[in-house]
């Protein structure tokens, strides 16, 4: 690695990837690109970028799909493809439109560009759990059949499937990581640790979907950096490749309240909704291959995960008041 693109630089991941690069990779040179989509607030993104942009990183505010990707690609041998239009529940109806420009469209015009670059020495694509649906068994395994249970899921599995083709039509040396909900300091305010941390330091009711008895596995931010980076470098890696990225940790939402009334040391009172179509009964991955082929193992578990994530959100809870 030495010139990097991150896209969705802005967002909840790819920000955390640029610090972590800046800190930890110092000789690499990072250029990122966001099209600050106002799916939450562009406040939320300038803070997420604030440390990048001290630093003189160079981030162009364009959208992938229009964007003249062949220019600024030049000199970049890896690309982190973290843009992407997130959110199970809202990609139903109308909105869909947004998540075939974001999700799929963008992810091509991404690869007609890396293809006309020879430099490209790997791409690592943002795929996600969703692709699995209600999955065959647990933990899941990248062979088990994917069937999406949301369009979302839907958009992003076209979007490995994209890396796949490229892969085999035209020795792109693409990479696709399948996160297990991702959480920790930046997670977006859409998701839920955000809404439950925020809600409960506010004294607020928490908002259930569903009996609590649903089950995730959920992965920390610093984890999935480092599958990121593993993704980027490892040798011998086949183009086209797909890997599982997940915590392990398997527990349910009521599990989750239980550990935030213990850390942050209040009662929480539930106020619960019913289902939303879209959201699966329970994840949960195998990371077995990531840790043959990345030599990728989480570190962080969820209750440090956790408490990380709280301290973060604690002296800014003030502004997620009104989004949660
Ligand atoms: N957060 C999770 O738990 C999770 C789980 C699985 C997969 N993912 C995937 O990881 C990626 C990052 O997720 P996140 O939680 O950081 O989301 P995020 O919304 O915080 O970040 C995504 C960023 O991409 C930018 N973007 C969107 N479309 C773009 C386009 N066409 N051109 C340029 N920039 C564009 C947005 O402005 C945003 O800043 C997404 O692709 C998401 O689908 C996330």
């Amino acid at each position: 690695m030495k010139r990097v693109l991150i896209t969705g630089i802005a967002g909840f991941i790819g920000s955390t990837l640029g610090e972590y690069l800046l800190a930890r990779y110092p000789s690499v040179d990072i250029v990122g690109i966001d099209s600050f989509t106002d799916y939450y607030p562009l406040s939320i993104k300038t803070d997420n970028l604030a440390v990048l942009r001290e630093a003189g990183v160079e981030v162009h505010d364009e959208d992938l799909v229009t964007a003249n990707l062949e220019g600024l690609l030049e000199g970049v041998d890896t690309i982190f493809h973290q843009a992407g239009q997130p959110g199970v529940r809202a990609s139903w109806g109308a909105t869909f439109d947004t998540y075939l420009h974001h999700n799929i469209l963008a992810t091509q015009r991404l690869l007609e560009a890396a293809q006309a670059s020879p430099a490209i020495e790997r791409i690592v694509y943002a795929s996600s759990s969703s692709v699995y649906g209600e999955a065959e068994r647990y933990p899941t395994l990248e062979t088990d059949r994917p069937r999406p249970v949301s369009p979302y899921g839907v958009t992003k599995l076209s979007a490995e499937h994209l890396m796949g083709l490229y892969a085999s039509n035209f020795g792109v040396p693409t990479v696709s990581l399948r996160y297990f909900t991702v959480f920790g300091p930046r997670q977006r305010p859409d998701m839920a640790f955000t809404r439950f941390i925020s809600r409960a330091l506010l004294g607020r009711p928490i908002q259930l979907f569903g009996t609590g008895e649903q089950i995730r596995d959920f992965t920390f931010v610093d984890d999935v950096v480092r599958a990121n980076i593993a993704a980027a470098t490892a040798t011998g890696v086949a183009g086209g490749s797909v890997f599982n990225i997940s915590g392990g940790a398997s527990v349910s939402v009521n599990d989750i309240f239980t550990a935030l009334e213990s850390l942050i040391g209040t009662t929480i009172a539930i106020d619960r909704s019913a289902r939303v179509a879209g959201d699966v009964d329970r994840t949960g991955g195998s990371s077995a291959a990531a840790m043959d082929s990345l030599g990728w193992s989480p570190q962080v578990s969820l209750s440090e995960g956790l408490a990380r994530q709280i301290q973060w959100l604690e002296p800014r809870v003030g502004s997620y008041a009104d989004l949660v």
